[in-house]
């Protein structure tokens, strides 16, 4: 079975060309104009990305399945793009011990999208961290956030930099530079730090000279204080959305390079739970990141070529995800169409995440997605869903 596209436009050192791809058995097999395949699509001059990696994303399997879960969470990565998804340790049980990260693998075997795991700290887990196979990452949470696993002990935090070949945090303000002042004091063996929803300027300036990953989240970058009186308790998240000032820093971290990644930090809670009096932190975002970023694109905030790297590219070779990240012969077939004029409304009504809420509600985005594919297979296009079947990445 080979699937064709044909009069797609790909990104080549900052242009656009035309071409054709060939798929066979989930991965490219050639790239220009190809002779025959058993389906084709005539994707007229639509853009192909290699498909998102969306590196900090919490499926809330298991224990909070009430909010989000694989299958409608991958379901929304298809909407919006993402092929790939990081997600995050702090579910029910917390992914802390290697029985846990198996059962997550089991549930995890019904994405429609790819998928790999974090694994957490607690003070006495370094033994289950050392045993644990095939993870993204340690994820260390360094402030109180959803699911009380502050750990910011640091014995455990030396410990695990010593260890562990990347380690990504969430750090908050100061935090951000103490962190940095322990990897530089302490034997690190040459690992690596990663930065999640980095979103205010000190942070920035902590980490603008460091060798460290930084990655920012849309609602950071396309929401800001003032609009928390709008939004109430669902505009809460952590870190908080910060200043205008803090906001510009930023996307000026995205044009100097400073910024790695750009990641969804998909956060999913009910409506209900969003309108109690103590709304819990975090938003959703997988399904809409991708037309937010394109519709950017269109007020010079950022370059396509910028969304392709900071999207796919950084996100595989940070992670050391094997085939993933590049439209090139070999890689695996994991692609999003993407049309940068068609206009995307996000509403409420029409949200796949379980949550079913946007905190964008109501906006009308220049660029859409108009067709993601999964180990070469069609997963969703233009608003119809089609059956995939995900695959946990290899992390080399
Ligand atoms: C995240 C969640 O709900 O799991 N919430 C958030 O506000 N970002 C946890 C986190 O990433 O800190
Ligand atoms: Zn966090
Ligand atoms: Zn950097
Ligand atoms: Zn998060």
């Amino acid at each position: 079975m080979t699937l064709g596209l044909t009069n797609c436009r790909i990104l080549n050192k900052g242009k656009l060309v035309s071409a054709d791809v060939l798929i066979e058995e989930g991965k490219i097999k050639k790239i220009g104009t190809f002779s025959a395949a058993d389906r084709v699509i005539d994707c007229k001059n639509s853009i192909l990305l290699p498909g998102l990696i969306d590196s900090h994303v919490h499926m809330r399997e298991p224990g909070f399945d009430y909010k989000e879960g694989f299958v409608t969470g991958s379901n929304a990565a298809l909407k919006g793009g993402v092929t790939t998804f990081l997600d995050m340790p702090n579910t029910k049980p917390p992914t802390v011990t290697v029985a846990a990260l198996e059962e997550k693998r089991i549930l995890a075997k019904k994405c429609a999208v790819n998928y790999g795991f974090y694994f957490g700290t607690s003070v006495t887990n370094i033994e289950e961290i050392k045993k644990a196979k095939n993870i993204a990452a340690v994820k260390m949470y360094l402030n109180e956030t959803t699911g009380n696993m502050k750990t910011d002990n640091v014995d455990v935090l030396k410990a695990v930099i010593n260890y562990s070949r990347l380690t990504a945090f969430h750090a908050e303000g100061k935090t951000v530079q103490t962190v940095l002042d322990v990897y530089h004091k302490y034997r690190h063996n040459g690992n690596k730090l990663y930065f999640c929803h980095i979103a205010r300027k000190i942070e920035i300036d902590a980490l603008k000279k460091s060798d460290a990953y930084v990655e920012v989240a849309p609602h950071h970058l396309f929401l800001t204080e003032n609009d928390v009186k709008r939004l109430k308790g669902f505009g809460s998240m952590k870190p908080p959305l910060a200043k205008k000032s803090d906001q510009a820093a930023l996307w000026d971290g995205i044009k100097r390079g400073i910024v790695d990644t750009i990641a969804t930090d998909h956060a999913p809670h009910t409506i209900e739970e969003k309108k109690s009096s103590v709304p819990p932190y975090g938003v959703p975002g997988i399904e809409t990141m991708l037309p937010l970023l394109l519709d950017a694109a269109h007020t010079q905030k950022l370059t396509l070529t910028d969304i392709q790297r900071l999207c796919c590219e950084n996100p595989a070779q940070i992670f050391r995800m094997k085939g993933k990240g590049h439209i090139a012969v070999g890689y695996d077939a994991d692609l999003t169409l993407i049309d940068p004029k068609k206009k995307t409304r996000i509403s409420n009504e029409t949200i796949v995440s379980k949550c079913g809420w946007s905190p964008w509600h109501g906006k009308v985005l220049k660029g859409s997605v108009e067709m993601t594919i999964v180990n070469g297979m069609i997963g969703y296009k233009e608003g119809q869903f089609f059956k995939t079947q995900g695959r946990e990445v290899m992390f080399e």
